[in-house]
């Protein structure tokens, strides 16, 4: 499985240590950047990753800013990504088994690197429900479609 990973300053050392884990688990690392400590701006970072994951490039995407929110906030402007923001285990495993979320972010801020892999490790090896949630996965699809009813 091929993943990208991305990353503004404030998620720099966490997606150094998801990246170093990824590829100690056997996966395909694309590293998008940044690649320092040096002030930059998110939604560059969660547009490049976001963009892998839509056109197929990659299977998925981890994205991490300082929080976490302006990444996944950007990187979900991409249409066909579902970015999840997860801070607990709990939150990991549900990405998956409820939204099949494809790519995960992270706040490099918020969590340790050692809870970030614990995280990156469920979300990726916890499977898709399906059922209703497929239904309401294909919900979000018509949303970025333009063709969600109002009232739905
Ligand atoms: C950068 O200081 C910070 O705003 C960014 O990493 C992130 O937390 C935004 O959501």
């Amino acid at each position: 499985m091929k993943i990208a990973v991305g990353a503004d300053h404030g998620g720099f050392f966490l997606k150094e240590a998801i990246k170093k884990f990824l590829e100690e688990e056997g996966y395909e690392v694309v590293d998008v950047g940044t690649y320092s400590e040096e002030s930059v701006d998110y939604p560059e970072y969660g547009y490049r990753v976001a963009k892998l994951v839509a056109d197929g490039e990659v299977d998925r995407g981890i994205v991490m800013c300082g929080t976490g929110i302006g990444i996944s906030i950007s990187a979900n402007k991409v249409k066909g990504i579902r970015a999840a923001l997860v801070t607990n285990e709990y939150m990991a495993e549900m990405a998956a088994r409820h939204n099949n979320a494809n790519v995960l972010a992270m706040g490099g801020r918020v969590i340790t690197p050692e809870i970030g892999k614990r995280l990156v490790k469920i979300w990726l090896t916890t499977p898709f429900d399906g059922g209703r949630h497929q239904r309401r996965v294909n919900l979000i699809s018509r949303i970025e479609e333009g063709k969600l009813e109002k009232g739905v």
